[in-house]
């Protein structure tokens, strides 16, 4: 695990929005794993100034992302389909049919976490970003006691329901379900970058990176993975000032 240890926000993203152009620079055909949530913004923010700036292309970039809410389709303004849209795809010449989320609309969703799965490794992802919850959690992969190793339907916990909320207009509205990428999904990257910003994430990223390695903290598993780079800001790391 290396840790980058950044000033602020703005700082971090520019970093995690580095380490995402060197990875397409190296390989224009890569396969990006994404994620969502208010922390990667400022990276999604980055990438596209690249692009505009012409250091980068996306033409040949595939993506796919770690989750999506069950019940939320395309158009729903809160769904993660459209987050990306908005935040990153609509703003660069990605091909939109290499742009990948799980369908939260699918009739049979046991059988949309079976396609999901094989999809991740049909493409193979080359680089992973990802956030953390405020419990710990990396996609939708909530506290357990079981790692569970490939996409599947989750129960989200109330905790994520009421961070979650300010993105709805009501908690009732956030939905209860959703579908995400196991820990083993998230394990197969090739290289994981964890992102996390804020003073609310010191106590979390404490428990994640120095606390014992458990179902019950999900981020702390990914500590096993032989390429991490953790980017956090100083608010986040406040109380880890030792190993700064
Ligand atoms: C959601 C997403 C996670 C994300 C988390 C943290 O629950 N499923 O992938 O890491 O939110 O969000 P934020 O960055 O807004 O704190």
């Amino acid at each position: 695990m290396r840790i980058i240890s950044t000033k602020n926000y703005n700082e971090a993203s520019a970093r995690a929005a580095d380490l995402i152009a060197a990875q397409i620079l190296v390989k224009p055909d890569s396969v990006l794993g994404l994620a969502t949530g208010s922390t990667p913004i400022g990276t999604y923010k980055e990438l596209v100034k690249k692009y505009n700036n012409s250091e980068l292309s996306f033409s040949e970039v595939s993506t796919i992302n770690l989750d999506e809410y069950v019940g939320l389709g395309h158009d729903d303004e809160q769904s993660y389909y459209h987050f990306m849209m908005e935040n990153l795809h609509n703003k660069t010449d990605i091909d939109k049919n290499n742009v990948y989320l799980p369908n939260g609309l699918a009739e049979n969703i046991d059988d949309e976490c079976i396609r999901y799965e094989e999809l991740a490794e049909d493409l193979g992802i080359d680089i992973q970003l990802l956030g953390i919850g405020l419990n710990g959690h990396v996609g939708f992969n909530e506290p357990s006691d079981f790692i569970e190793n490939y996409t599947y339907k989750v129960e989200l916990t109330q905790s994520t329901i009421e961070a979650n909320k300010r993105f709805f207009k009501k908690a009732e509205d956030v939905p209860k379900e959703a579908i995400t990428m196991g820990i083993g999904t998230i394990m197969r990257a090739k290289k994981l970058v964890l992102l996390i910003t804020g003073e609310n994430k010191a106590e979390i990223l404490d428990q994640a990176l120095f606390g014992p390695i458990t179902p019950q903290v999900p981020a702390s598993l990914i500590r096993m993975h032989p390429d991490l780079t953790v980017i956090a800001d100083n608010p986040a790391l406040k109380l880890v000032s030792k190993i700064i």
